[in-house]
């Protein structure tokens, strides 16, 4: 019976995704992810919030449409990399982030400045995205170096706030400085 329950609890362990939801600046600083240059990561994935979602999550740069190098990822292999979609109607997982794809250099220099042909380095990062063809909203929002399992983090809401208005954050903290010392 013991070893029944404890059989059951590794197979339930091994069957839920892996994927670590990184929630705060903290946490996304300590993971390591896309940082420092030539990784493109970090700028990528600020740039992407700022720039390609509202806040109610409406999709701003089309991913069906290819624009900055999106392109769909398809979630296969033995182990799915991100959890698997059932209704494939409606939602798609789309990538972006190699800096060699078609319209790759629509996007702003910040992300593609350290981009060096011969380090693979500066091209690992990619930014997923799970999008609601229905409302063109995006879902979820996944940061990856190159799709190794270990290295793709679910970006989780209050990071994801933070990424939105870091300055507004930084510039709140600064007057709360100015007050503490005047
Ligand atoms: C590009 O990468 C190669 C290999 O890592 C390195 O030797 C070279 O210095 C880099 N070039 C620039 C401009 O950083």
């Amino acid at each position: 019976m013991e070893f029944l329950f404890r059989f059951t609890l590794l197979l339930s362990i091994a069957l839920t995704s892996s994927l670590k939801t990184l929630d705060s600046d903290q946490e996304l600083q300590d993971s390591g992810f896309g940082q420092p240059p030539p990784r493109h990561g970090l700028k990528l994935l600020q740039w992407y919030v700022q720039s390609c979602v509202d806040n109610n999550m409406l999709a701003l740069c089309d991913p069906t449409k290819g624009e900055f190098g999106f392109h769909e990822f398809l979630n296969r292999g033995p182990r799915h990399l991100l959890p698997v979609i059932k209704d494939k109607k409606q939602y798609k997982y789309f990538t972006i982030g190699n800096l060699n794809a078609p319209h790759a250099k629509d996007l702003p220099y910040e992300v593609r400045k350290y981009y060096n042909h011969s380090d693979p380095d500066s091209n690992k990062d990619r930014v997923l995205v799970r999008y609601n063809k229905n409302n063109k909203r995006i879902e979820e929002i996944y940061a990856s170096a190159h799709y190794y399992a270990k290295e793709t983090y679910r970006i989780g809401p209050n990071l994801l706030a933070f990424l939105r208005h870091p300055s507004e954050l930084h510039i709140r903290k600064v007057m709360y400085r100015k007050v503490m010392y005047f």
